[in-house]
């Protein structure tokens, strides 16, 4: 079965669009196809753009997320999706709760995937500076060129 993965934290417009962009560039040089996309558990801010500060530090690194429109987790996810990675702990339990029994779907922790980091949350940024996007950024690409490594 194609592998596909769907990035999800709260407002999906700050880290889940980084982690959907690191991913996308994580594929592209590994010359693997997956199908890749994020989304958020709230729903605030559907139809929007990144955060200008994700925009400016994904654009630092040379991945361009601009065209992103913000989304909200659905059920289909569930049957779409074969791995569905949560930014943070929080946003894992209200995915654990939206799961059907019947889904296949395999969810995880994004910093479970970076030796090192299991168990840990990539932090809000949204109410932080630049300095919280970079290490956002850092702790997204990290983790995705592993993860990405990791489906070879
Ligand atoms: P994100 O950050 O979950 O990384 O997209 C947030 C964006 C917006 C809000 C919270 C977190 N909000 O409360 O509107």
């Amino acid at each position: 079965m194609q592998k596909s993965v769907l990035f999800v934290c709260l407002g999906n417009i700050c880290r889940s669009p980084l982690a959907e962009g690191a991913m996308r560039d994580a594929v592209l040089k590994s010359g693997q196809e997956l199908l890749i996309d994020s989304a958020g558990t709230g729903a605030w801010h559907i139809g929007n753009p990144p955060d200008p500060r994700s925009i400016a530090v994904a654009a630092q690194h040379g991945v361009d997320i601009s065209g992103q429109r913000a989304r909200q987790v659905v059920q289909t996810d569930f049957a779409r999706f074969t791995h569905i990675i949560a930014l943070d702990r929080n946003n894992l339990s209200d995915l654990q709760s939206l799961k059907p029994r019947e889904s296949g779907t395999v969810l995880s922790l994004l910093l479970d995937h970076l030796p090192g980091r299991e168990g840990q949350d990539v932090a809000d940024p949204y109410y932080g500076d630049d300095t919280d996007f970079m290490r956002a950024w850092q702790d997204v690409s990290a983790a995705s060129a592993q993860f990405c490594r990791s489906l070879r």
